[in-house]
C-alpha cells in the first residue's frame, strides 16, 4: 500500500527572466514584468512529496523529520534570500522560471531519497500560480 507524505517549505527569492541574446524589446514581450533589469522577489512555498511504501516497522514512508532536513539543507540554504540568477549557480545558464526551479528542486531532492520512491515537486511562485515535477518517469522506468 503505497502513500504519499507531503512537507511545505519556503524561500523568498529574487530572479529576473531574459535571454541575453534576446533583445530587450523581445524579452519585454516575452517575459514583461519578470524581465525587470533590477530584478524583482517572490515568496515561493514548496511541496515536496515522497510516495512508497510504509515500512512496517517504523510505519513511516519516510520520515519527515529527515525530509524537512533535506529540503533545509538542499533547497532553502541555497535559495532562501537569493538572487537566484546571480547567486545561484544552476541559475547561471539556466532562465530561473517557476518551471526551470522546480526541475532543479527535484534533481536536487533526488540522489537523497531511496530509489524505491517516488518525488513530487510542486512549486507556488504566486498564490495562483504554480507547477509540478515528478521527473522523467520514463527514464525511471527504463533503469
Ligand atoms: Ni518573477
Amino acid at each position: 500500500m503505497k502513500v504519499k507524505v507531503s512537507r511545505k517549505a519556503h524561500f523568498n527569492a529574487a530572479h529576473r527572466l531574459y535571454r541575453p541574446d534576446w533583445s530587450f524589446e523581445k524579452n519585454d514581450a516575452i517575459f514583461g514584468l519578470c524581465n525587470n533589469p533590477n530584478f524583482h522577489g517572490h515568496n515561493y512555498e514548496l511541496i515536496v512529496s515522497v510516495t512508497g511504501e510504509i515500512d512496517p516497522e517504523t510505519g513511516f514512508v519516510i520520515d519527515v523529520k529527515v525530509l524537512k532536513d533535506l529540503i533545509k539543507s538542499e533547497i532553502e540554504d541555497a535559495f532562501d534570500h537569493k538572487n537566484l540568477n546571480i547567486e545561484v549557480p544552476e541559475f547561471k545558464n539556466l532562465n530561473p522560471t517557476a518551471e526551470n526551479i522546480a526541475v532543479v528542486i527535484w534533481d536536487k531532492l533526488r540522489p537523497h531519497i531511496d530509489n524505491s520512491k517516488d518525488l513530487e515537486v510542486v512549486l507556488y511562485e504566486t498564490p495562483r500560480n504554480f507547477v509540478t515535477y515528478v521527473g522523467n518517469t520514463l527514464q525511471f522506468k527504463l533503469f
